[in-house]
């Protein structure tokens, strides 16, 4: 019999792209399944969780608990927890909460349509959790069953090594694996001929990527990105998120070799303040962080820059907060995000005392962000009367406006009463900044 299925997403680019997965492996299994778009229509209820930051795991708990009112009167239903918060909180969750019936990990999800079919058959809670022995075969799969239009992910490595003192990821991702070269290329070249022309490289540190060919040979993030450039087809390689650790002269070549490399770049700093950096054990100061930035700079002057900052990290002082201000300012670093701290058990800042006020976390919240806005119209301004490169993404909820991305990842709006410009490389100028978007005309 077909089962509705409903699956709720939080969490990062990593996160959202497991969904996927879940769903393809769902799809592609003996049994029959509908998407549904409420859970109030679902037979079965995924909701792959986040627990990066607290309020990402109330999320998921609000979300239960309405779940377990609606499931008194719909016992046949099924509710599933998968991802990061599955993986670090494991076995905990059946004990709070009675309404989940599977709990399924981070590196598990390749086993989601097993579980479903034993719990239908035996009736019984069951979790599947264990980081596995061969985490490639389990985490990597190949991107076949979507419509792609023009752009996708690919992941080419997972989990983390590097054990920042705020971060819960290499708990619930586990270590750093990283996805076969050969792999990886026939994935892209799969990809290119349905249609796809730009491909998002995705990791938690892609730049940390690290393995062979089948010849034996070496393959670092740099080589794969020239192994990539390489592929007919591919018009614009991004890739998301870097370390600065990992962002090494041959990193930054490639920036001069590869004209495929966007002229975009999402480098996380976190704190312009050495002190508060050496603390949060991010292994680089702000001087190794600018010297990527100008050296990249020197090579891309058009180049932009985005970043992660966290505000109100344990004993930031006024002091510490202005050199992250003053880093803003130098850099100007575009569309960024900044987070509130959040403590979180089992990391080791979790025991240094979480000592600035909630007050002032968010008036640091909102200083950076009204900074980071002014940057953004800066540099929409700066594009003003140019003609940009632009690949065009879809329509606009206003008649006639198609929107792309220029080769700095801005978003640009035009009009035109042709069709199929979706996936299409065009030439635009830039008219105009209204309201921070920015409007322009095909050339
Ligand atoms: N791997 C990437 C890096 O290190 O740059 C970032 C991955 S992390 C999932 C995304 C962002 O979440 C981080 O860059 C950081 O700014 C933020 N983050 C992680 N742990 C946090 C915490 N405990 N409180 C607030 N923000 C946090
Ligand atoms: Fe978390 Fe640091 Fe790893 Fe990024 S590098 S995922 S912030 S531990
Ligand atoms: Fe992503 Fe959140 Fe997990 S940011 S890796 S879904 S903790």
């Amino acid at each position: 019999m077909c089962k509705n299925l409903y699956i709720k997403t939080w969490g990062c680019q990593i996160n959202k792209y497991d969904s996927d997965k879940i769903i393809s492996y769902l799809f592609n299994s003996s049994k029959k399944y509908f998407l549904v778009d409420s859970w109030l229509k679902a037979n079965i209820i995924i909701l792959n969780t986040c627990s990066v930051r607290k309020k990402a795991e109330y999320k998921l708990y609000s979300y239960l608990n309405e779940i377990k009112e609606f499931k008194k009167k719909n016992n046949s239903i099924v509710v599933i927890v998968c991802g990061c918060i599955a993986s670090k909180e494991k076995d905990k969750l059946f004990s709070k909460w009675k309404v989940i019936d599977i709990i399924c990990g981070t590196q598990n999800i390749k086993n989601i349509s097993f579980l479903i079919d034993n719990f239908y058959k035996n009736k019984k809670k069951i979790i599947d959790v264990n980081f596995s022995e061969n985490i490639e075969k389990n985490i990597f799969y190949l991107n076949k069953d979507n419509n792609y239009l023009h752009n996708t992910f690919v992941t080419i490595m997972e989990g983390c090594n590097n054990f920042c003192s705020y971060c819960v990821v290499p708990y619930t991702r586990g270590k750093q694996i990283s996805r076969s070269p050969e792999n990886i290329i026939y994935e892209i070249k799969y990809l290119v001929s349905k249609g796809i022309c730009e491909v998002n490289l995705l990791g938690q540190n892609v730049n940390s990527y690290i393995s062979y060919l089948s010849n034996g040979k070496k393959c670092n993030f740099s080589y794969l990105l020239n192994l990539i450039s390489e592929i007919d087809g591919i018009k614009r390689i991004k890739f998301t998120s870097s370390h600065p650790l990992d962002f090494k002269k041959d990193v930054i070549l490639c920036y001069k070799n590869i004209p495929k490399i966007v002229d975009y770049l999402h480098l996380p700093v976190q704190s312009g303040s050495d002190r508060i950096l050496n603390i949060m054990r991010r292994n680089y100061n702000i001087k190794y962080y600018k010297n990527i930035i100008y050296k990249l700079l020197n090579i891309r002057p058009n180049i932009l820059f985005s970043t992660d900052f966290i505000v109100g990290f344990p004993s930031e002082k006024e002091c510490d907060f202005k050199l992250t201000l003053d880093l803003i300012k130098e850099i100007k670093f575009d569309n960024s995000y900044v987070f509130i701290y959040s403590p979180r058990k089992g990391t080791k800042s979790y025991s240094i005392k979480d000592d600035i006020s909630m007050l002032i976390k968010k008036k640091r919240l909102n200083k950076i962000q009204s900074l980071l806005n002014k940057n953004s119209i800066y540099w929409s301004k700066k594009m003003l009367k140019t003609n940009q490169k632009v690949l065009v993404e879809g329509y606009a909820k206003r008649n006639n406006y198609y929107y792309g991305r220029c080769f700095n990842n801005k978003i640009v709006y035009f009009k035109s009463n042709r069709y199929n410009l979706i996936g299409k490389i065009i030439d635009i100028k830039i008219l105009e900044n209204k309201n921070s978007s920015l409007y322009g005309f095909i050339l």
